[in-house]
């Protein structure tokens, strides 16, 4: 292994005399781990010449806009601008159903929002930006003809990961990829150098499209997006109140699009059911579903329904992957 002080170290002194004394650097920040701590590296080297956005998509877990803008704003002290762009994406999402279709239209929108953003910095700082900051890693970058004794290696042959290339080509921005070279470990220790909250550092991956593809159908249908945010907090703080949390790769709930028949109280209800997935993976490629104790199981399940509004029936995916995605959609 490296020494993550070097890395940073290094990787500070490129980026200062890649980056001009005039140049500035946007980066879009989504909550996770990568874009965070690439962010937080560039800041240290730049300073405010580096311009962050993040967006809330309407498609946000529970308090998630709230959450992390603290982490950026008190903990890092991240320069970032706050786009609540939830209405729009909503009213572009109305009435699609087909999975990849949704995820073009966020895809979509995103770059949109961005576009807005670059051309307002543009206009108040009286120059284009000319750098974008990702947060690729070196499991995204395919090696093409690593030199000999090098170890890693530098290249731009990109596997289609969802992660990659989702910005516009056309925009003419250079990269600075500066986690590139690194694994996800690696890059939580230079996240924690860099005075990146622990439990940030440790939070499960969280997909672009965000609840969309936990919502199978249309991610606008009555209060689903609502409903979801509440069961997937019950779960998420449960699995943290049981330490748990840190074993799983990644765990959430997914709104089912039916309902079904239920008691509660004296009364017959028709109302919506969820299904819970929690999952132990290295990579994500492949993934096993987790064994949850029986009580666990039980006091979130009773929890749910007793607090969620318009929740009648709790299910659990017992599905590896493969033959099941992680994700449903
Ligand atoms: P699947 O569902 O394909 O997910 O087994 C594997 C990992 O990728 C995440 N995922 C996505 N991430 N955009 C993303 O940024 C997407 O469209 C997307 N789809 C799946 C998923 O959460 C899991 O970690």
């Amino acid at each position: 292994g490296w020494k993550m002080e070097d890395v940073m170290e290094e990787e500070i002194k490129v980026i200062k005399s890649m980056v001009g004394p005039d140049d500035h650097v946007i980066c879009a920040l989504s909550g996770g781990v990568d874009s965070t701590v690439a962010a937080t590296l560039v800041h240290k080297a730049i300073g405010d010449r580096l311009h962050c956005i993040f967006v809330d998509n309407g498609l946000l877990r529970y308090k998630e806009q709230d959450r992390v803008m603290g982490t950026f704003e008190k903990d890092l002290h991240l320069p970032v601008t706050c786009v609540d762009a939830s209405v729009q994406f909503l009213s572009e999402l109305k009435g699609v159903t087909d999975p990849e279709k949704k995820r073009k239209i966020i895809g979509k929108e995103f770059i949109s929002v961005f576009d807005a953003f670059s051309h307002d910095l543009e206009k108040k700082l009286g120059r284009k930006p000319t750098y974008l900051v990702q947060g690729t890693l070196y499991p995204d970058v395919i090696e093409s003809c690593p030199p000999p004794g090098s170890g890693r290696t530098h290249s731009h042959t990109i596997k289609s990961h969802h992660n990659v290339g989702g910005l516009p080509k056309d925009m003419k921005l250079k990269l600075i990829e500066p986690l590139k070279l690194l694994f996800k470990d690696e890059v939580r220790e230079l996240g924690k150098i860099l005075d990146v909250p622990v439990g940030f550092l440790k939070r499960h991956p969280f997909p672009g499209p965000g609840l969309a593809v936990r919502i199978p159908g249309d991610v606008t249908q009555g209060n689903a997006l609502d409903i979801l945010r509440q069961v997937d907090e019950i779960f998420i703080q449960a699995i943290k109140d049981a330490g748990i949390y840190d074993e799983i790769w990644q765990a959430f709930a997914v709104f089912l699009p039916i309902k079904t028949t239920g008691v509660q109280g004296d009364q017959r209800t028709h109302s919506n059911a969820v299904a819970l997935r929690a999952v132990t993976s290295q990579d994500g490629m492949t993934a096993d579903w987790y064994y949850f104790e029986h009580k666990f199981l039980d006091d979130v399940s009773r929890k749910i329904c007793n607090s969620v509004r318009g929740v009648n029936r709790v299910c659990l995916d017992i599905t590896s992957k493969p033959p099941s995605t992680i994700e449903w959609e």
